[in-house]
């Protein structure tokens, strides 16, 4: 084999290892500090589109992964990282179509639907926390439990 192509190879290689490398360093999900929570699961949005500070809510509110995130039993996923393959809500509370006058508990209702999965857990904590500090729902520090302080009016 002549240099040429040896060398060539050599490059050819050396991409190679290196292309492996970084995939490895950017494996698992990454998440945006802040991001608009519009499932593309949902044809179209009958609400306006919430922007979730997944930041704040683990810095400044101090939420651990585990009260959002759980496994496919529903345990709580407290040693979570960044970076860690996270699945979306989504994925396992399916349904974005509900069924009028359906009869099942409330507990089937979070499993299934996305939408339930959602309020339950958001509007969950928040109703503690402005329990817990005394808050009522019009206090501009309460923490939205509103269909209109959480959904913006537009609809986007
Ligand atoms: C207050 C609730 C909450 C807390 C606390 C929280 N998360 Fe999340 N996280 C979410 C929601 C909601 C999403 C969006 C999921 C979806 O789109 O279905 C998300 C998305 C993610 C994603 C991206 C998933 C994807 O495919 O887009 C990662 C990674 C993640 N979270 C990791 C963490 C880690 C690590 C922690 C703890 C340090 C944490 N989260 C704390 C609610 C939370
Ligand atoms: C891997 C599958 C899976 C993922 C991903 C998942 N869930 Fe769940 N979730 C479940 C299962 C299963 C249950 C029911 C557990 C049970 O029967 O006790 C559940 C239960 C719940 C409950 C009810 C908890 C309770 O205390 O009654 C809420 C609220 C919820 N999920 C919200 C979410 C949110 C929000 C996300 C995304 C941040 C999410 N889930 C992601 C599988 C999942
Ligand atoms: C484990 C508790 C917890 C969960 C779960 C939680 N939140 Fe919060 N959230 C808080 C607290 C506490 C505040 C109020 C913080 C303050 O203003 O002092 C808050 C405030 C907010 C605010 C207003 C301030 C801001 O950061 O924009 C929005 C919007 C919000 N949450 C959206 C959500 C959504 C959407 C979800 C579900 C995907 C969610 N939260 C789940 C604890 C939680
Ligand atoms: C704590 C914030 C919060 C509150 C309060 C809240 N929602 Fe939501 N809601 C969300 C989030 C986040 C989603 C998920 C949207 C997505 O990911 O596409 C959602 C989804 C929905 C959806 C399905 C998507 C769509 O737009 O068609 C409907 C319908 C809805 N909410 C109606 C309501 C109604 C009615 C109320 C009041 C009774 C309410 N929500 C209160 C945060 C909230």
């Amino acid at each position: 084999m002549n240099k040429k192509i040896l060398g060539f190879l050599l490059i050819i290689g050396l991409a190679l290892v290196f292309a492996f490398a970084s995939n490895s360093l950017y494996a698992g999900t990454k998440v945006e500090d802040s991001f608009k929570m519009k499932a593309k699961e949902y044809k179209k949005h009958k609400k306006g589109i919430v922007t979730f500070s997944h930041k704040k809510h683990s810095t400044d509110y101090k939420a651990e992964c585990g009260e959002c995130h759980h496994d496919k039993d529903g345990k709580p996923l407290n040693d979570l990282k960044m970076g860690d393959d996270v699945q979306r809500c989504i994925e396992c509370h399916k349904e974005t179509k509900k069924k009028k006058d359906e009869k099942i508990s409330k507990k089937e209702k979070i499993k299934k639907y996305y939408e339930n999965a959602i309020h339950a857990n958001c509007k969950g904590c928040h109703k503690d926390h402005n329990k817990e500090k005394g808050y009522k729902k019009e206090n501009p520090k309460a923490a939205p439990v509103s269909c209109k302080t959480c959904h913006p009016k537009t609809a986007k």
